[in-house]
């Protein structure tokens, strides 16, 4: 394991002790105003231990970017104290604490309880989200940095810039979303115009604290036909490095994935990302179905990457961190165990419950009965 547990410093001075990170896992759970529950903590708390970094879930930056139900929430400086709570409880496994910045854009889950307007880009006939004005666009620059500020002032080590997995920084940078014609959309500069502002407005944010960790994560490609493609991504990426960030964090399914265009194909998206940043002194974090300590300690022996972020893993596997210590990758779990309670599964009952939701309804109601005898 030893590939895995050595320590690396990132480009600010701070070492951080190995190289397992708790990839962000949104839990439906905060309480309605956004702020930590117990539950959510006795999430965190198990899971934090042995990582050297933890990343808090995906939170909103105002009210419209609320993406979930039980979405936390850095919108208003009384959030502070609530934020903090999650700070300490990932600091009391020594592990340095992240927080995912967050909006949603167009794609807000059905029954959120937001009912604000959603905006996007563009404006879109599938979700009716409208086209956002240039002054929202700026307004929700500031908002990302003043959110930014107040993950600092609750005590966490740095934050995540979300890029990834469709949501409104990726929806501004692709083509198939953003049919912009002012100077958010159209060429590639324009498309990337967007999440560049909302990562220096971070940066500069956050600039007292030198110290203070600034992460990106990004979806490489899109499917569609007019999506992202590593063209894309290889811009981003560079534009990334330019700037005082301390690590990258690409958003994959699968660690291994290969390339789908503008790019070698026969290669991995993270090795070719990682080529890209030869001679750049920026992290690189890859992600995708390590699910065991044995699997995490090959994605980082390749070389391609400075960290492994683990998400259902260590979902499944609470000790995930702990395992990682000794190598013991037996007898783990895939998936939470949808036929035990949450208390047993240490998670949210509201976390528990999205899984059921996937559960074709014959077997979910087998499942909740064998549950209601069995702890
Ligand atoms: C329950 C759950 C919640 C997630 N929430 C977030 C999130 O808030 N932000 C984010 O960027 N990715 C989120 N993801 C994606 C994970 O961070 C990770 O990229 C993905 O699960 C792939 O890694 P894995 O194969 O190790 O699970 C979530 C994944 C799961 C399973």
């Amino acid at each position: 394991m030893s590939n895995l547990l050595k320590p690396y410093t990132f480009n600010n001075g701070v070492e951080v002790k190995n190289r397992l990170v708790v990839a962000p896992m949104t839990h439906w759970s905060s309480d309605e105003n956004g702020h930590a529950t117990d539950a959510e903590l006795d999430f965190i708390r198990p899971r934090a231990k042995g990582f050297g970094i933890f990343i808090a879930a995906a939170t909103a930056v105002n009210e419209q970017a609320i993406g979930f139900r039980g979405e936390p929430s850095a919108i208003r400086d009384e959030d502070i104290p609530h934020l903090k709570k999650i700070a300490d409880t990932i600091h009391s496994q020594n592990t340095l604490a992240v927080i995912q910045l967050h909006h949603s854009g167009k794609d807000r889950q059905p029954n959120t309880g937001n009912n604000t307007e959603l905006v996007a880009p563009s404006a879109d006939s599938v979700t009716q989200a409208r086209e956002m004005t240039v002054a929202e666009i700026k307004q929700t620059v500031a908002d990302f940095a003043a959110a930014a500020k107040r993950a600092m002032q609750a005590g966490f080590d740095g934050v995540e810039i979300h890029g990834a997995n469709n949501y409104l920084l990726q929806q501004f940078l692709s083509a198939h979303h953003n049919q912009r014609t002012d100077e958010y959309g159209g060429s590639l500069e324009n498309r990337l115009r967007f999440p560049l502002e909302v990562t220096d407005s971070v940066i500069d944010a956050c600039k007292d604290n030198p110290q203070f960790i600034i992460g990106y994560r990004l979806t490489p490609e899109e499917s569609h036909e007019k999506g992202l493609t590593m063209a894309d991504t290889f811009a981003l990426v560079e534009a990334l490095a330019e700037r005082d960030l301390q690590y990258i964090h690409i958003s994959l399914q699968g660690f291994y994935n290969k390339a789908r265009r503008n790019a070698d194909v026969n290669r991995s998206r993270l090795e070719l990302i990682r080529e890209k940043l030869h001679g750049k002194n920026v992290a690189l974090i890859g992600v995708g179905k390590l699910n065991t300590p044995e699997k995490a300690l090959a994605a980082i022996n390749t070389g391609w990457v400075d960290f492994v972020a683990i998400g259902m893993g260590v979902l499944a596997n609470p000790d995930f961190g702990e395992r990682c210590q000794t190598g013991n990758s037996q007898k783990m779990r895939k998936m939470p165990d949808l036929t035990r309670s949450a208390k047993f599964n240490q998670m949210p009952e509201a976390m528990l419950n999205q899984f059921m939701n996937f559960v074709p309804k014959p077997l979910r109601i087998i499942f909740n009965f064998i549950r209601s005898f069995r702890s």
